[in-house]
């Protein structure tokens, strides 16, 4: 079978992570075909707009998509590109994995949370955001639906149960907040009981953040609202060591967009030592979404252990002296050899 994924190099070390995760790609031998597309600084030099229309109607052919990092220019007249693609594709699942690997800085070990974070409504809309005329009085509004709240927490249960994963630990504030928490809560409870195998508990926001820092093991999948999943897989990121393995996934209804969480890292851009580890995790995560579950494990193996072994062909950021292609090198010489 052959798949056509729609391929955003992106900004900055962008076209190094995605040549380098490409090439690791078509080691498997999987099918998968590439229709290349711009966005980002990239596009708005080739084409005059940031996102331009042929980018989006590749997304939408394919459906699935993979995307190196975009720099937003700042200024006026720039809305995030990553906010323009969520709400195009109506991209309402933020899913995050932090796992811990072998010989990174971490603090922890033995890390496999995977956060599952609302990406459409909450805390962040664009809409409704006033300030008082004499500017002493700033309001916003918090928004939560049923449906907003049903999908996310169906889309989390069904990813824990094709997981096997065991608990789902519903994050909230309902004690404070209680219409909006409250209401996202009563939902998650309705949906739990579809899923009886699965251990649903519930914990609010500030205990959950408490908990993740002295006893990280007791999770297993997080769902929440939009600020608070925002907030805490940044939190999980930072437990496993950073952004450097950090994959991102947003799935809507539309589309489903794979990423790496980092940025374009002007600071290293251009000198071909960016880590791809990152970018090669969300590719895994997009293998698993293709059904093509047994190639993203062994994505994920192959990182694992190439990291436990510290060869030295991983980039400088995990203590190599390689760079982004000779690191993908390692990595397919070990899914090769398997
Ligand atoms: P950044 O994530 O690009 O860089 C932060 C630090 O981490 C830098 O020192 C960088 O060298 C390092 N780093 C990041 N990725 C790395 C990798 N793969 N290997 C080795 N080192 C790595 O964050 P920053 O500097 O705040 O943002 C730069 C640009 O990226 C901005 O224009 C921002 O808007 C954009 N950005 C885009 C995102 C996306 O498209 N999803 C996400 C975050 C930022
Ligand atoms: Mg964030």
């Amino acid at each position: 079978m052959s798949k056509t994924i729609a391929v955003i190099r992106g900004d900055g070390i962008g076209p190094e992570i995605v040549q380098a995760t490409l090439r690791v790609l078509d080691s498997l031998r999987c099918g998968l075909d590439y229709r290349f597309a711009e966005a980002g600084m990239a596009a708005l030099e080739a084409q005059g707009e940031l996102l331009p229309q042929a980018t989006l109607d590749a997304i939408s052919a394919c459906g699935v998509a993979l995307k190196g990092p975009l720099t937003t220019p700042i200024g006026d007249g720039f809305s995030s590109l990553n906010v323009e693609l969520r709400r195009r594709f109506d991209l309402y699942a933020n899913v995050r994995p932090a796992i811990s690997f072998p010989n990174t800085k971490a603090r922890y070990s033995g890390i496999d949370i995977l956060t599952v974070r609302e990406n459409t409504e909450g805390a962040y809309l664009s809409e409704g955001q006033t300030v008082s005329a004499d500017g002493e009085t700033a309001q916003s509004i918090i928004r939560i639906t049923r449906r907003g709240s049903e999908r996310i927490v169906r889309y989390a249960f069904e990813l824990a149960r094709r997981k096997g994963r065991k608990k789902v630990t519903v994050v909230h504030k309902a004690n404070i907040m209680k219409t909006t928490s409250g209401l996202f809560l009563n939902v998650a409870r309705e949906i739990a009981r579809d899923y009886p195998e699965i251990a649903c508990n519930e914990m609010i926001v500030d205990n959950t953040c408490m908990q993740l820092v002295m006893r990280p093991e007791q999770f297993d999948v997080i769902v929440t609202t939009n600020l608070f999943g925002d907030i805490l897989s940044d939190l999980c990121a930072g437990l496993v060591g950073g952004l450097g393995l950090a994959p991102g996934s947003n799935i809507g209804s539309g589309a489903a967009i794979f990423e790496a969480v980092h940025g374009s890292a002007p600071d290293i851009a251009g000198k071909g030592i960016a880590n791809p580890c990152a970018l090669l995790l969300a590719a895994a995560d997009m293998l698993d979404h293709l059904d093509l579950v047994a190639q993203g494990t062994r994505v994920r193996a192959a990182i694992r252990a190439t990291l436990a072994a510290a060869d030295p062909r991983m980039t400088p950021d995990l203590g190599g002296s390689g760079s982004s292609e000779r690191f993908a090198d390692a990595l397919i010489e070990r899914l090769q050899t398997r």
